[in-house]
């Protein structure tokens, strides 16, 4: 939890220590009972039938139950003091730092109907253990006694029993995130006639449109939690809230998170006068009812939490502008507005909120200053601004936020840092102020009291610099600093004041004019795992010295720059090193086997001068990597056999060597989750297996200029990714992209969970545009254009000119509606130009020179826009504009004839085609070769190293820790 970035955290922290207190009172209530009456002997049993209907326990939670022993004194257990009837039963069990819940105890059956012994159960906590899909036993309804009830994450599943409508008793009911179906059936909840408590996340009541009449029986009900429900609009229909002003008046916390509401935010919840919790993020609201936030706020005067995040849409007078001076909202202490869509600047009155905790404003296009009131938000602890268009100074008045611990001011157009802002903020933890246009100079006096900094992030501010004395030694003790693209910071030079820095996890120093020869021998950062000096003037061998004093690097970036060592090996002893990227550098001689471990998960060795095979030997295993780029070298022999175990592998690019023999049918059987597959300017010969078009994932195929002979491959609507029609990007699985119960789609590259510093997990969805092509030009096929082309609905790029291809251009290939550049100059094809191809409005290039088409060229639609005649001369038979050769009347004797040599502009063309394919690839796994490291930022590299299967499930713990146990974890405890 304490890594969260996210202004929830210190709400959850909150709850949590509440929480805690209440875990505290209970065990206080089992030391009572131990010392009171002793367990019944009924209950015992029926207790230890219970602990054997668990057939795994892995971290022996029910060791404590054993049957010589009180049962009042078990672990979980509590019994009334006088009476010894066993009350509490409480098995919860809690999720871990990354979501997971820890060793829950796993059943086949449902709970065992020993239970129906414990008459006296008031409360039964049940979360997190696996009942495998059974069914909630009826039986439950009849133990009456129950007051608390909680089976969340129990892996409950089928219809809900309807006689849990018997326990009148209870209190707090907690069924979320099972399998359970609801079926419309929600008429057992009014019986529950003491409710206050209930939560039913993640049940879907898309067809229960009588939900919220049914709620508004529940005359105690002061909390709900409704996430993840698929609610619509249909279940608040503005008239019926008309109908719930009790309900509405007596509600405290109202969590309708991650639904699909849209439209604006209902009016009638500006009467929500009991009202002290609100989260409606993640929906898809769009705008808010008249006097925005402001009205609301005083309305609702004793509202702590205000969540509208990730209603990315939600714009307008979000604040209430004009009713701002009359807010007083003194109570609260969340606001959360970001991933929305405001468009507006910060008013000055959000500086009354004297209570407030948390603020955050990410990525909500605000623009403007940043007012100086927000200097008077004295409670503040967390402060994100970062990704809007704030301009202007980073008020000196922050210097009084003497309780800030995070502060985030990123990829902003911040200008400069107020004089003494930072100084005085003893508490400081997080301070994030890159990529914004910052300029003065920073010095000692500025983290004079930053004691508690750990993260320090400075980067992509080109004109800041830092003036430290050589000797500063700094108050705190960071684990991350990143100072990329701020020249001024580092000043060509190993910044001196690290040697006191012992605890540095990550530093970031790319782009940084650095031109050392050696890293200072007082630099051993034991805990270094991520090393970044990639895009400086570095010069010499390193490799000894990395590896003897950060042995624990786990990535490191070397590239472009002047290193022109020729061993490799020592990197070797790096025994965690998972990216290594050494491309752009003067380093030659062979690849050691010793370097090539299952540990790799991306390799970048491209432009360099690396010659010989490609290493392979019993001991050699890249079973885990998914990027390898050997570009531009001089390797030779044939294509890597080492891959064949890579099950992982999506970018392989061997362009511009030596690579000769076949394309290995293992390619496509074995690399199955290959999307990028470059063996251009290599002498790879053979036929084109047809087994490559296994690879459904692959958007990018090309094997330009080497000597393949034999056939295009024909089973091309096999490649899945180029053959989809949707234009909201891919894969289709993902269409709905959202967090849907957690599940975040990072498969097939639509979005990718961007993750800010490796350790410090944020998250925001990302959407890539892909690029889809196939390039076989410049070799010798020889054959027909396969009319399985015309399926690749999705493919932007087609070239397989320079072949000797034979036959016509199929008529539907104009059903190839992404097409922008089709080349199919250079072969023998003969027939008309498909009429079709008019269609293709995309297109921007079009080469059908040097073949044998004849007739008319057709002017057609978007054919009309190509008025070069290089797209079309030397077809002997072809006539007609732009050519100069008029069409003459049939029977005629005499052919159109055409010489005008276009070879050259063709390789320009092809050139800017693979300017734009590689930057599109660069872009995609995050690599710097093609691009310039101003566009591309540090954190797409993160995106792609968090993008495999381990990191797919970090990732996907991180979404749902945020979403749901941020949201939800406590509520099931008695909070408000
Ligand atoms: C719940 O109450 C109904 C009606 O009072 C009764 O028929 C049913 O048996 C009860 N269920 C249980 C499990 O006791
Ligand atoms: C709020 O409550 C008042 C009376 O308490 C009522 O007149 C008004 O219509 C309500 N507003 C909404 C939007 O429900
Ligand atoms: C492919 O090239 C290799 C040498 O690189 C040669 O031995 C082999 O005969 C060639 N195969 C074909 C089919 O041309």
């Amino acid at each position: 939890m304490r890594k969260l970035v996210s202004n929830k955290s210190s709400v959850v922290v909150l709850l949590c220590v509440q929480l805690w207190m209440i875990l505290l009172l209970l065990q206080l209530q089992f030391c009572l009972s131990i010392a009171a009456a002793a367990c019944i002997q009924k209950e015992r049993e029926a207790l230890l039938q219970f602990k054997n209907s668990f057939y795994k326990d892995p971290s022996h939670r029910l060791a404590s139950w054993n049957n010589g022993t009180d049962c009042c004194n078990w672990k979980g257990v509590g019994c009334n003091q006088i009476t010894g009837h066993v009350t509490i039963i409480d098995l919860r069990l809690d999720i871990d730092q990354v979501g997971f819940r820890i060793a829950p105890l796993y059943s086949n059956n449902s709970i065992h109907s020993s239970f129906l012994e414990l008459k006296y159960l008031n409360y039964l906590d049940l979360s997190g253990n696996d009942f495998n899909y059974t069914q909630i036993p009826n039986f439950l309804g009849s133990m009456v006694e129950l007051t608390y009830l909680n089976l969340s994450r129990t892996f409950f599943s089928n219809k809900i029993s309807p006689h849990l409508g018997n326990l009148t008793k209870l209190e707090t009911l907690d069924i979320s995130f099972n399998l359970l179906e609801t079926n419309g059936d929600v008429e057992w909840i009014p019986h529950l006639s003491s409710l206050k408590f209930l939560s039913l996340r993640g049940m879907d009541f898309s067809n229960t449109s009588s939900l919220m009449q049914v709620l508004n029986y529940l005359p105690l009900l002061v909390s709900l939690r409704l996430n993840y429900c698929n609610l619509q609009n249909i279940h608040f229909s503005s008239s019926s809230w008309l109908n719930y002003s009790s309900f509405l008046s007596r509600i405290q916390l109202l969590d309708l998170s991650s639904n699909k509401l849209n439209g604006q935010i209902p009016k009638a919840f500006q009467n929500m006068t009991s009202l002290k919790y609100l989260d409606l993020s993640n929906n898809q609201f769009n705008s808010i009812f008249e006097g925005g936030i402001s009205t609301f706020i005083k309305n609702n005067f004793g509202l702590k939490v205000l969540d509208l995040s990730f209603n990315i849409n939600l714009g307008g007078d979000v604040f209430g502008s004009r009713y701002g001076n009359q807010s007083t909202g003194c109570n609260l202490q969340v606001l959360n507005l970001g991933y929305t869509s405001f468009k507006t600047k910060i008013p000055d009155w959000l500086g009354k909120f004297k209570n407030m905790k948390s603020l955050d404003l990410e990525d909500s296009q605000i623009y403007g200053p940043i007012p100086a009131s927000l200097g008077n938000l004295s409670s503040l602890e967390y402060l994100d601004l970062s990704r809007n268009a704030l301009t202007g100074t980073i008020p000196t008045a922050f210097g009084r936020l003497l309780n800030l611990r995070k502060l985030y001011l990123q990829e902003n157009g911040l200008m400069e840092v107020g004089h003494e802002c930072f100084a005085q903020l003893e508490k400081l933890e997080e301070l994030d102020i890159s990529r914004n246009l910052l300029k003065g100079i920073l010095t000692e006096f500025h983290f004079a009291n930053l004691y508690q900094l750990h993260i320090l992030s400075i980067g992509y501010n080109e004109l800041l610099q830092l003036d430290m004395k050589s000797n500063w030694n700094p108050p705190f003790q960071l684990q991350v600093f990143d100072a990329s693209s701020c020249i001024g910071c580092v000043r060509s030079e190993f910044p001196q004041w690290l040697q006191t820095q012992k605890r540095l996890v990550e530093l970031w120093l790319s782009n940084t004019s650095l031109s050392i020869s050696c890293i200072p021998t007082w630099f051993q950062p034991q805990n270094l795992t991520d090393l970044d000096l990639s895009h400086n003037k570095m010069a010499g061998p390193f490799f000894t010295t990395i590896v003897n004093q950060m042995p624990n690097l786990r990535r490191l970036f070397l590239n472009d720059n002047l290193i022109n060592d020729s061993l490799l090996s020592p990197l070797c002893q790096l025994k965690n090193l998972d990216t290594l990227d050494l491309s752009n550098n003067w380093l030659s001689g062979i690849v050691q086997g010793c370097l090539l471990t299952s540990n790799l998960f991306a390799l970048d060795l491209s432009s360099n001068n690396f010659s010989g095979t490609f290493p392979y030997s019993h001991g050699n295993d890249l079973s885990r990597i998914e990027v390898l780029y050997l570009r531009n070298n001089n390797f030779e022999g044939s294509m890597p056999i080492i891959l064949k175990k890579s099950k992982f592998l999506e970018t392989l690019d061997l362009k511009g060597n030596k690579f000769s023999g076949n394309i290995p049918t293992w390619i496509g059987d074995k690399l199955e989750r290959l999307k990028i597959l470059i063996l251009r300017s290599n002498l790879f010969n053979g036929t084109i297996p047809s087994s490559i078009c296994n690879l459904t994932d692959l958007q990018i195929l090309d094997l330009a200029h080497n000597q393949f002979d034999g056939i295009v491959p024909s089973k091309l609507s096999n490649f899945n990714v180029m053959t989809r029609k949707d234009t909201d990007g891919f894969p289709a699985i993902c269409r709905n992209g959202n967090l849907d119960h957690g599940v975040v789609c990072i498969d097939g590259g639509k979005y990718m969970v961007q993750s800010i510093k490796s350790s410090y997990f944020n998250y925001s969805m990302i959407r890539l545009t892909l690029m889809v092509s196939i390039d076989l030009s410049n070799n010798s096929l020889v054959g027909f254009i396969p009319s399985e082309i015309t399926k690749l609905k999705r493919l932007i790029g087609l070239n397989l000119s320079h072949n000797n291809i034979i036959g016509i251009v199929p008529a539907e290939i104009g059903e190839m509606e992404s097409l922008e550049s089709l080349d199919l100059s250079f072969n023998q094809l003969s027939g008309p130009i498909p009429l079709s191809l008019s269609k293709l409005n995309s297109l921007g290039t079009l080469k059908l020179s040097h073949n044998n088409f004849s007739g008319n060229i057709p002017r057609e639609g978007h054919l009309s826009t190509f008025n070069e005649a290089s797209s079309f001369d030397n077809n002997s038979y072809l006539c007609g504009d732009p050519l100069p050769i008029k069409c003459v009347i049939e029977n005629s004797s005499e052919l159109p004839f055409n010489k005008i040599d276009n070879q050259d502009q063709d390789e320009d063309k092809w050139e800017k085609w693979l300017l734009y394919i590689s930057i599109i690839v660069g872009f995609i796994v995050g690599f710097w070769g093609a691009v310039g490291s101003l566009i591309l930022k540090k954190s797409w590299r993160y995106a792609y190293f968090k993008y495999g299967e381990e990191a797919y499930f970090k990732v996907h713990a991180t979404i749902w820790r945020s979403i749901e146990m941020l949201k939800g974890m406590c509520i099931s405890k008695r909070i408000w």
